[in-house]
């Protein structure tokens, strides 16, 4: 089988290996030195946000050799098939509509009616829950959601959630469960009350393990405090592909909300995957993050490739992963809501774009989908920030902050903000040994300790980052961060003529999963399995022989 290589796509591959060994000699410093308006140059306002990607190892040459490498792969012609609902998701022979999940304005296409029919009927049930109209089955209002669902039915809607925090109406707590770990749910409904608990069981295919498990298991807590079966459509809700599996697992048919195959599960929050986030802050707070995305889908259709927030975001890491050498991502928001994002962007960008094979099936000898990782700052800056400033690998992060608070605490505000701009800053012009020299004197230690110390204070600088600001964190613009991010992926699917809309991968741990669990069950461990497997099966099948 031929193996693809990225020069057999792209004409000006020498040109940018040039432009990425020009690096070498020159670094991040001195391009601001000798450009004052650098800043404004790679900066671009959008949908809500201010993109700044100065501090990356670019120039006027290398975005124009990047941008020819988009209109290589035909990236605008690559948006426009996948906003018109081409099967962009070539092996599962689909679209990925995600987009129209969050139209503007009347409904137009058969897509869109079926968003909006769900979307108004999901409406109604919240006003009912909120209003307290729908009861428990002992006619109580419903005080607590939990979703029950894991991956796209889990993170998104879990991520936005917290992210909108200071958002939430207040009418019901929300909870999450997605572990196959019985000490999640567990945890969760040990604080609850059955009787004024609606359960949403969220999950695409209506046959993951976990999802399943959970809702058996929610579902028995419930009978068990008093309830009749004919109670439960009353405490349960489900969002499916697969209604009639839904129904068949037991939910009352009224009480089904589908989404559909042309919607990718890490793609869904947007439809009534959304939810529980529509719970928590309501519904006009959701349809704002819709139209937030939707500003975003806006920009991205239209803007020029040079000026373009997604394009460009997919553009780097493209540069990096595949011309400067890096391997993995951080995404560093500084904001304490935002707190789920690196891991909701992981399964986004590593589900997405984690492939070995082409659309076609050719194998491929270029970097696909890079390692994302992070957590919030300042959190961040007392634990591995230490590599990123003097490690020997480099990382490209994305900082994201917001120009304004929605606490009381002004000061904490300042704090925060300077200090994720002081990290990006410190990443780029870092410390050399004459500075930390000088330095230790300046403080009174001896030439034996400057000796002794001075390489340990280094900073090796000229580390590239991007920083994404928003006026306040607020559901517009959350909705249009988000969806920027979505475009990245799409992106750099393009780039590497890879689909980003299957998951193949996840296949082969869970067939292996259910082969393990037969062999616990049945104590009949295949003799061929690897002998660490087996090992562990029988120790596992010791500790819970009394069980
Ligand atoms: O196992 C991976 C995956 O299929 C994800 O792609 C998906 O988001 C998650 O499982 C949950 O799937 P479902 O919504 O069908 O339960």
């Amino acid at each position: 089988m031929p193996t693809k290589r990225l020069p057999d796509y792209y004409n000006n591959w020498s040109k940018l290996e040039e432009l990425a060994n020009g690096w070498k000699s020159k670094t991040l410093k001195q391009a601001f030195e000798e450009d004052n308006n650098r800043a404004d140059r790679y900066s671009i306002s959008a949908a809500g946000l201010h993109y700044d990607f100065s501090k990356n190892h670019i120039d006027e040459e290398t975005l124009q050799q990047l941008t020819a490498v988009a209109e290589q792969a035909n990236l605008k012609n690559a948006i426009k098939k996948l906003y018109r609902g081409d099967h962009v998701n070539n092996t599962e022979d689909r679209p990925a509509l995600h987009t129209a999940l969050r139209f503007n304005g009347e409904p137009q296409t058969e897509e869109q009616q079926a968003v909006s029919a769900t979307l108004e009927k999901m409406g109604h049930l919240i006003d009912s829950v909120h209003s307290g109209e729908w009861k428990g089955y002992k006619g109580d209002r419903i005080t607590d959601v939990v979703n029950i669902g894991i991956g796209g039915s889990d993170l998104g809607p879990r991520m936005v959630t917290k992210a909108l925090t200071p958002f939430h109406t207040g009418h019901v707590k929300v909870h999450f469960v997605a572990n196959i770990d019985g000490a999640e749910i567990h945890d969760v409904m040990s604080s609850l009350n059955a009787e004024t608990t609606l359960f949403l069981v969220a999950s695409k295919s209506f046959s993951t393990l976990e999802t399943l498990e959970n809702s058996l298991t929610a579902r028995r807590w419930v009978l068990e405090s008093g309830a009749q079966e004919s109670d439960l459509a009353k405490h349960f809700v489900a969002i499916s592909s697969k209604v009639d599996k839904a129904v068949e697992f037991g939910i009352d048919a009224d009480n089904v909300y589908p989404i559909w195959d042309w919607v990718g599960g890490r793609y869904s929050l947007w439809s009534a995957i959304g939810m529980p986030i529509a719970f928590a802050v309501g519904i006009e707070n959701f349809n704002k993050l819709r139209a937030g995305a939707a500003a975003m889908d806006a920009h991205f259709a239209e803007a020029p490739i040079e000026r373009n927030i997604p394009a460009l975001m997919g553009l780097l890491m493209f540069w990096y992963s595949n011309l400067m050498g890096t391997d993995t991502q951080a995404i560093l928001p500084y904001a304490y809501h935002m707190q789920m994002l690196p891991a909701y962007l992981q399964q986004l960008e590593m589900e997405s774009n984690g492939k070995s094979v082409t659309r076609d099936g050719e194998l491929l000898d270029y970097q696909t989908g890079s390692i994302v990782w992070g957590t919030e700052g300042t959190n961040g800056q007392h634990s591995f920030h230490q590599l990123l400033h003097q490690g020997t690998t480099v990382v490209p992060i994305d900082f994201i902050a917001t120009l304004k608070a929605h606490h009381p605490y002004d000061h904490q505000h300042k704090f925060l903000f300077a200090n994720c701009l002081a990290q990006s800053q410190a990443l780029l012009t870092g410390r050399d040994l004459a500075t930390a020299e000088t330095e230790l004197r300046a403080q009174g230690a001896s030439e034996e300790e400057v000796a002794r110390l001075a390489t340990h204070k280094v900073h090796p600088g000229n580390r590239p980052s991007s920083t994404i600001v928003m006026d306040t964190l607020k559901p517009e613009t959350l909705g249009a961060l988000i969806a920027a991010y979505e475009h990245k992926v799409y992106t750099l699917g393009v780039l590497w003529n890879i689909n980003s809309y299957d998951q193949w991968g996840v296949e082969l741990g869970k067939l292996l999963g259910t082969h393990v669990t037969t062999a616990i069950d049945t104590t009949d461990v295949p003799k061929d399995w690897d002998s660490s497997t087996q090992n562990l099966i029988k120790r596992f099948t010791e500790a819970n022989k009394k069980l």
